[in-house]
């Protein structure tokens, strides 16, 4: 699947997001080696700390699939799921895609199909912590 391809799985997945609380609604699709594609929104909760992000519930739900390789993550959002800005990933879901990512991972934050900024993983964290520090 192309670039635009994966933002439009992000952008037609948006209305799902459950955002009662922040009223931000993020959504994404995970592109995986095989070709595949896993979207996931952010889920919130009244007590707030339980609260998942988009990245997390598509690589969650990848996981639990089987998947431990991917090529790119397409993310997109705003308030009351309007997108008016890009939408870059949270420190944490930078850390989940760290788990299972290489650094040329790309993160493509989009306004719209044609819209859009990429970076790589390495580029959003760099000097990470990982499974080979632990070695
Ligand atoms: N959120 C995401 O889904 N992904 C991010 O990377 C940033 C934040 C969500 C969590 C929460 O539901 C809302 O955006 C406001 O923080």
């Amino acid at each position: 699947m192309d670039k635009a391809g994966l933002i439009r799985a992000a952008i037609e997945n948006l209305p799902n997001s459950y955002a009662p609380y922040s009223r931000f609604h993020v959504s994404a699709a995970l592109l995986c080696r095989d070709g595949t594609v896993y979207t996931g929104f952010n889920i919130e909760n009244a007590a707030y700390t339980p609260t998942v992000c988009a990245e997390r519930s598509a690589f969650f739900r990848a996981v639990n699939e089987g998947k431990r390789e991917f090529e790119a993550i397409a993310v997109c959002g705003g308030r009351d799921g309007v997108i008016t800005d890009y939408c870059a990933p949270c420190g944490v879901c930078r850390q989940v895609m760290k788990e299972f990512c290489g650094p040329d991972f790309l993160v493509i934050m989009a306004k719209s199909e044609e819209d859009y900024i990429e970076r790589t993983l390495d580029g959003l964290l760099p000097l990470s912590f990982g499974a080979e520090t632990l070695r």
